[in-house]
């Protein structure tokens, strides 16, 4: 039996943040960071939203956190009982990640004996708009306590205030509240409604301060009797209907009506919904069951079902970090954990892409080129929000340019990859018909312009690139940028000879919009043509881009020793990495992943061991990768400390919160993904072959059994895998 309870005891300060991203709730609509109802913005307090952003003047645009309704703090004669200020006896936080919800309980010494405050809360997953939290407090001895409670319209920003103004109301009785926030840019109006019950009788008088709306509950406690408040919270936006206003003050209502444990009931249920299909039993070791399925719970968390067309940020819904944009994580790391448990929402994510090609198109017209480059960091309408200047020098408090935004040309391919991914496992043209076949067109009509041919070269190269391993800038035929670029030359040649399977609209408008004929000839020119690194016949080792193996080869201990400051940033012009062979993140090792086939399995476990001592592993993205090739290369218990480590980064809270003076901070929901890929594809070894699920069995020595389920092609598997062997049970066509 696994421990579905996440627990710290005491408090420290120190922790504030981490302790927000390790508890977090969440339902894809919006994540609640981990922190305190007395908590502000100073703590971190986000309530942060999916796919809507804003810019104040040059700041970064990033996504905003809505104004906070689930404020309260108490006062006990005369004197605040709240976090952080004080130490209290005892402190708990705890999230049930099997239904998300969180708790806190804190006790503190008073004149009249001891106060605990207890409370609980979740998103709830039923109705993506709503918060609820039961607050309880009860106290030893008795005196005048004051609940002061209300919505925080204070909010953290990480380059805001995004809100020019907040208008606040409450009814008579002060039992609905309302805030309606107004952003900059796009006047975009964020509402909150919040209703509460009590099952007290209380003195109630309004209380208002800047940007706060708030009320306070004067009560005569008795001892040892415990007080409950329950609040209910709605949180709507201008973006998700024209009738914002109306339906949140109407979710609130209703959600006071059903009252608190109808409401915690529905949403236990829903979670138990997806915990059927996306749990995964380890046998012979629970710290590994505990820390996948807390991964998949994150990944449970920022799944965004409540849209059709939405995808999720780098950093999840934690917070303004990486501007709150989709980056390649969601196609290579997220995807496989939506499309075998949720195919639905692994279809939402790929459509965002669809509905964000003419942005994709307009950056590779702004660079000169024809077809799609897709935003680095993408957010809404395909808008690159990465900077020019994405990292501050430490030393001179400078900004350093960086290439991301304009060389990592690696993120069209990813696109591309997703789709493919998409239709070969479900089998299902649905997504090329309703888009994908002209995302794929463009993002290799994209690196057919990038192509460079040297006059007394046969093939064709890409130079001036970013690979994975951000470290090294502006190099040439990068092997995984080349091969990906070749793979996406294959897939248009694929679909353009598929056109008939597509359906005759489909095919009518490809004909319309494309010359067939032309593109064919290019592409499958270019696909065979394109240079892309081979083994060394000696060593095995496959050059990660031109002239690497001419770096300087230095331990990542040595170069970690020559940095002058703990945040320096690494790479760059003159990072402490950029002119040796140090990495910062798995780059060949990402491409042997993908085209395994290709590959002698000696070829792979050459180039892990070449490549493995030279990774910083500075990118969480980076430990999966070589947990999945290691056992590619039937290395599970090798794979075990990067699987391992990929599964505890948010537990661990070790993931880098720094790029230079840059805060990077957050969940990290591409390794939870990669946590996923590894334990389903690498120890269990899930696969397709010809549309039919195959598992072979990898698992780590001291595993004994794994189970779990997967949908493919519309239909629910039970797989389950011992050291000796793997059964696939088919239970039938899912409803
Ligand atoms: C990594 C990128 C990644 C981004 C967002 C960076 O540190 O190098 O590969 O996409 O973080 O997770």
């Amino acid at each position: 039996m696994i421990n579905w309870r996440m627990e710290e005891k005491g408090f420290d300060p120190e922790r504030i943040s981490h302790v927000g991203n390790k508890f977090l709730t969440g339902n894809g609509y919006m994540g609640i960071r981990g922190t305190l109802p007395e908590y502000e913005k100073e703590q971190f307090v986000a309530v942060n939203l999916a796919g809507i952003y804003d810019q104040v003047g040059d700041g970064w645009r990033e996504p905003l956190n809505a104004p906070n309704g689930l404020y309260t703090y108490v006062q006990f004669e005369g004197k605040q009982y709240r976090l952080p200020g004080g130490t209290p006896l005892l402190h708990t936080v705890s999230l049930d990640y099997r239904h998300g919800v969180f708790e806190r309980t804190s006790s503190w010494e008073t004149p009249k004996g001891k106060l605990t405050v207890t409370a609980e809360r979740f998103a709830s997953m039923r109705e993506k708009h709503l918060l609820a939290m039961k607050y309880c407090i009860r106290c030893d001895g008795e005196g005048e306590l004051l609940l002061t409670s209300g919505i925080d319209g204070q909010v953290w920003d990480i380059n805001g205030p995004h809100y020019n103004e907040i208008l606040l109301q409450g009814d008579e009785d002060q039992v609905i509240l309302q805030a309606v926030a107004t952003t900059h840019e796009s006047k975009d109006q964020v509402v909150v409604c919040e209703a509460y019950t009590a099952d007290f009788a209380a003195a109630v008088e309004p209380v208002r301060e800047d940007r706060r709306i708030l009320r306070r509950l004067t009560l005569q406690v008795k001892a040892g009797v415990q007080y409950h408040i329950y609040k209910y919270v709605s949180v709507y936006t201008s973006k998700d209907t024209s009738e914002y206003l109306k339906q949140a003050e109407h979710l609130v209502r209703s959600a006071r009506d059903s009252g608190y444990d109808r409401l915690m009931e529905q949403h236990r249920e829903e979670w138990e919904r997806l915990w059927r299909i996306s749990q995964v039993t380890i046998e012979g070791d629970d710290q590994a069951m505990e820390a996948l399925n807390y991964s998949l719970y994150h990944l449970h968390c920022i799944a965004p079902r409540h849209s059709d067309h939405l995808s999720i940020a780098a950093r999840g819904l934690s917070g303004q970090t990486y501007k709150g944009a989709v980056f390649w994580d969601t196609e290579m790391f997220m995807l496989d954990f939506f499309l075998f448990t949720e195919p639905g929402v692994a279809k939402s994510l790929l459509k965002y892409r669809i509905d964000t090609l003419e942005g994709a198109k307009k950056k590779a017209k702004h660079y000169g080129y024809q077809g799609a480059f897709y935003a680095w960091e993408s957010q809404e309408g395909g808008y690159d929000a990465c900077s020019d200047y994405n990292v501050t020098d430490v030393f001179t408090g400078r900004q350093m340019r960086t290439y991301f935004k304009d060389k990592q040309v690696h993120i069209s391919a990813a696109i591309a990859h997703g789709i493919m991914r998409y239709v070969n496992y479900t089998g299902s043209y649905d997504l090329l018909a309703e888009g994908g076949a002209e995302v794929i067109l463009e993002c290799a009509r994209f690196y057919y312009d990038l192509l460079l041919k040297r006059v007394n070269r046969e093939y064709y190269e890409l130079h001036d690139v970013i690979g994975p391993d951000e470290y090294h800038e502006r190099v040439n035929n990068n092997a995984y940028t080349n091969r990906m670029a070749k793979f996406t030359f294959d897939s248009a040649v694929f679909l353009l000879k598929s056109l008939t399977d597509l359906g005759s609209q489909v095919e009518e408008r490809i004909k319309r919009g494309y010359d067939i004929e032309r593109l064919l000839k290019q592409f499958s020119d270019a696909s065979g043509k394109l240079y892309v690194p081979e083994p060394d016949p000696v060593t095995g080792v496959i050059e990660q881009f031109d002239g690497y193996e001419k770096l300087e080869d230095v331990g990542i201990e040595e170069v970690r020793g020559r940095l002058l400051h703990e945040k320096e940033y690494w790479g760059g012009a003159y990072g402490v990495a950029t002119h040796t062979k140090v990495i910062k993140q798995a780059d060949v090792v990402t491409m042997l992943n993908l085209f395994s086939k290709e590959y002698r399995e000696d070829i792979l476990l050459k180039n892990w061991e070449y490549y493995e001592p030279r990774t910083e592993h500075g990118s969480s993205l980076s430990a999966c990768m070589y947990a999945i090739l290691a056992c590619k290369c039937h290395m599970p218990d090798r794979a075990y400390p990067f699987f391992m480590k990929s599964a505890l980064s948010d537990i661990s809270g070790k993931g880098k919160e720094w790029a230079g003076l840059i805060y990077i901070g957050g969940t990290h929901p591409a390794s939870s993904g990669g946590a996923y890929m590894t334990a389903v594809e690498g120890f269990a070894g899930l696969h397709t072959e010809e549309g039919m699920l195959k598992a072979t069995s990898c698992l780590p020595s001291h595993w004994t059994r794994m189970e779990f389920h997967a949908i493919c092609q519309g239909r629910l598997y039970r797989i389950e895998v011992t050291q000796k062997d793997s059964q696939i049970m088919d239970l039938g066509e899912l409803m």
